[in-house]
């Protein structure tokens, strides 16, 4: 299914600017940005405008902790404290020269076990825009074991209706859950999580979300060990891998009802005080941003040729829209499952759908702080096949910093991803059918160099680094 694309550039010119989202700061004041009136048109500036100036992040009705800042303080320890992680499993973590998250110096030592050693910082690294500079590319993130994707950048995630590559998480609080008892990221529990915050972090945790129930009451709390006896100990599910008779009584799944949900709650907790931190790690005032304030100069004469090419002649801007460069929805590429580590077959947003609607943990659950906002939400979204293979249009703020590039790592440099984009994507590899609105671009060589310099205009100034760093007590990076 290729239409030409002229026919889709009239199109989607149209869509765009009467799909203008935000107006800019800016866009009452005509005197600003306007150096290059010859250069760019009057409805190519309307379209720029709506690229630029991150207003502030919409309010998180289903997390009330979402702007308290002494929420925020604790999750930003929680981001950085590796003790929220359980045994290592790859080897490869012990070969330190390529990422490994084993200890220095022991390389190829069989030590798979080590315990407390991936930490959100991990493979969210501040010094490159909170992505993961630390796998190699053509790779996926490696954690406790290498996992299904490459991690993105967390920074603006705070304007993401969806989370993850396929939207499996509606929250940026239910969000911070999943990597936690994810086998291949923290490899932890959910158990291990509420014994954690009692030994490290009961003071903070106790000022803002009440005193914690009696945790070292073994018979209601299974004591779980770290590293734990039986894979998953203190997990959902863990019965199942409990070899010792009677052992269920052990775990997760032998506690009460009642007492389950106490768990769940400090974990929802641990989540939204995550995301309360999330929520500051906003990324503005970047030179694009600034050219469109005023600053002609911002912009050197390709890097103009480039904003030209991705509003207009490239089509990037109908996906990637808005002050954070993202439409916040779901599309198909057609990028190949290719690299080491990439599994052979990902659906994407189709996979994602039934387990978002029956988790626990989203906004229209017993965790959620407005289930109607929630439910809103999710309301009308189901299944269905056009899904396969779709994944969410990420933010470009800071890709310069972020590679590498796509779901699964694949793209080593902008250059590739951009020559991706003009060769029309792959042609087989994926899951399901790719978008209309993926066609072969013919650029030039020069042009392919244009719009990656405009693409590199994207990064923000720096963020305070009381923001970016690990707060006084935690032990990150991992003696
Ligand atoms: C082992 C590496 C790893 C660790 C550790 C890790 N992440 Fe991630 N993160 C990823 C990957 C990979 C993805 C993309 C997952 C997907 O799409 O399936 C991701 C996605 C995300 C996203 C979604 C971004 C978006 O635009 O949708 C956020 C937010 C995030 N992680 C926060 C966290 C937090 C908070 C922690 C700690 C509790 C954490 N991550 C730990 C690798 C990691
Ligand atoms: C049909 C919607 C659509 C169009 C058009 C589009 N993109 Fe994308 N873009 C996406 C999606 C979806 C992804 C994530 C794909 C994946 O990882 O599988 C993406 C990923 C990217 C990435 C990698 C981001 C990362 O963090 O790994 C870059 C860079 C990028 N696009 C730039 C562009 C440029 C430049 C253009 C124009 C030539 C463009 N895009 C056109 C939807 C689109």
């Amino acid at each position: 299914m290729r239409v030409t694309f002229k026919k889709t550039f009239l199109f989607y010119l149209g869509l765009v600017s009467a799909a203008l989202l935000l107006p800019s700061a800016c866009s009452d004041s005509s005197s600003l940005g306007r150096s290059d009136s010859s250069f760019f048109s009057e409805e190519e500036w309307k379209i720029i405008r709506s690229l630029a100036a991150v207003p502030a992040p919409p309010p998180a009705a289903t997390n009330r902790f979402a702007d308290n800042p002494l929420a925020a303080a604790l999750g930003q320890k929680f981001f950085f404290d590796p003790r929220f992680s359980g045994p290592l499993v790859n080897q490869e973590n012990f070969n330190t020269n390529e990422g490994g998250n084993g200890l220095a110096g022991q390389a190829g030592n069989p030590l798979d076990g080590a315990i407390e050693r991936v930490a959100c910082a991990t493979c969210h690294n501040p010094s490159t825009a909170f992505a993961d500079s630390r796998t190699i590319s053509e790779n996926v993130s490696l954690g406790a074991n290498f996992g299904q994707r490459n991690a993105p950048t967390i920074l603006n995630t705070a304007f993401n209706d969806f989370y993850n590559y396929d939207g499996l998480f509606d929250s940026q609080w239910a969000q911070a859950l999943n990597p936690i008892e994810n086998p291949d990221e923290h490899n932890f529990s959910r158990v291990g999580v509420a014994l954690a915050i009692l030994q490290n972090h009961q003071a903070e945790y106790e000022a803002i979300f009440g005193p914690l129930p009696n945790l070292n009451d073994a018979a209601r709390f299974p004591q779980v060990p770290n590293p734990p006896v039986f894979v998953g100990q203190g997990r959902p599910g863990d019965s199942a891998a409990d070899p010792s008779p009677g052992g269920a009584l052990d775990t997760f799944d032998g506690m009460t009802p009642s007492d389950q949900q106490l768990i769940n709650e400090i974990f929802a907790n641990f989540g939204k005080a995550v995301a309360a931190y999330e929520r500051l790690l906003i990324s503005r005032d970047s030179a694009f941003d600034r050219f469109v304030a005023g600053e002609n100069r911002a912009l050197s004469a390709d890097q103009k040729r480039g904003l030209k090419l991705f509003i207009v002649d490239s089509l990037c801007v109908t996906c990637h829209s808005g002050p954070n460069f993202t439409d916040n929805r779901f599309h198909n590429l057609g990028v190949k499952q290719a690299g080491a580590h990439v599994p052979s077959q990902d659906q994407g947003r189709f996979g994602a759908v039934p387990a978002l609607l029956s988790s626990e943990f989203n906004g229209t659950g017993p965790f959620s702080d407005d289930p109607a906002a929630g439910a809103r939400k999710l309301s009308g979204l189901t299944q269905d096949s056009r899904q396969l293979g779709q994944f969410k249009t990420p933010t470009l703020r800071n890709i310069d910093l972020t590679g590498s590039y796509f779901h699964t790592g694949f793209k080593s440099s902008l250059w590739d991803v951009v020559d991706f984009y003009n060769h029309g994507g792959d042609r087989s590899g994926f899951a399901g059918i790719q978008s209309v609105r993926i066609n072969d671009l013919n650029m030039t060589e020069t042009q392919v160099n244009d719009l990656v310099s405009f693409l590199r205009t994207l990064n923000g100034a720096p963020l305070p680094s009381n923001l970016t760093s690990p707060p006084a007590g935690i032990p990150f990076p991992p003696p």
